[in-house]
């Protein structure tokens, strides 16, 4: 089997410094990672899909790197419209796909055991609302028509549906027709994963399943009135597992936090509570 755990929405900080007043970012990015190296099951790669930082400080890219490099699997990274894809390119040139990538845009693809990772570039320099844009889109539609026999995983910051949450809905990717007429033409497409939205969402797109992982952090109050205000909750952080299991691509999202068990099903097989 081939895994790939998938990070997103870091928002790491200078240190010292919360995000929104009140969230220990830093603190929150260092459990998430430390609670992926110790996976029994070691996955064969980790991507970061974007929000790395929460104000493209340089400071904290060099905390990235240094939290990052404790997984023991190779990292991929791509930009969200909190990043300086720029920046990014320059702070992490020595890292696996990163350093393929043009200069101004974080885009390239690379081979993680069975499956294909195609990652995308969706930030626009100063701006919450997220792009591809027709190079990149070029890019892709070259990308998949490479390799239509090997199963691919899309990576990006912000999904291309409508989530219902209004006030995220107003930052989704602006070119999704045209990105969704590309996915739909290449059927190895198994999943789209993305970040921005802090919350797990699902929906069907391009011919396959679009899918929003939960942040290491705070998480987007689950909201579906029309007039939502922008408002966080400190649910418990999760981050995603997308399994190839030799017929398809599945995806888990699992917990940060360890909680009680496991414990067997049946007591014959062992003990049911601590102590017992
Ligand atoms: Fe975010
Ligand atoms: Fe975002």
């Amino acid at each position: 089997m081939t895994t790939i755990v998938q990070l997103t929405d870091l928002h790491l900080r200078p240190r010292g410094t919360p995000a929104l007043r009140v969230v220990e970012t830093n603190m929150f990015a260092a459990r998430a990672i430390r609670a992926v190296a110790t996976l029994t099951s070691r996955p064969d790669a980790v991507i970061v899909t974007g929000d790395v930082a929460d104000t493209a400080d340089p400071r904290a890219y060099e905390l990235a790197h240094e939290l990052l490099a404790a997984l023991p699997v190779p990292v991929y990274l791509l930009a969200g419209n909190h990043d300086s894809a720029r920046t990014m390119r320059s702070a992490f040139a020595d890292w696996p796909g990163v350093s393929e990538a043009p200069s101004d845009r974080v885009h390239y693809a690379a081979e993680i055991g069975d499956l294909r990772l195609v990652a995308l570039d969706t930030s626009v320099e100063g701006q919450p609302y997220g792009s591809l844009g027709n190079e990149q889109l070029a890019w892709l539609d070259a990308t998949l028509a490479a390799a239509p026999d090997r199963p691919t995983l899309i990576a990006m910051h912000h999904p291309p549906f409508t989530t219902g949450i209004a006030h995220m809905d107003r930052t989704r990717l602006t070119d999704s027709d045209a990105f969704a007429e590309i996915v739909s033409a290449h059927r190895q497409v198994r999943r789209i994963v993305c970040g921005h939205v802090h919350r797990t969402v699902v929906a069907p797109f391009g011919g396959t399943h679009a899918m929003i992982v939960p942040g290491v952090a705070h998480q987007v109050a689950l909201d579906l009135t029309a007039t939502s205000a922008a408002q966080f909750v400190m649910e418990p952080p999760a981050y995603g597992i997308h399994a190839w299991t030799g017929e398809d691509l599945v995806s888990h999202v699992a917990y940060v936090e360890a909680f009680p068990g496991p414990y067997p099903f049946s007591p014959a097989e062992g003990v049911f509570w601590p102590g017992d």
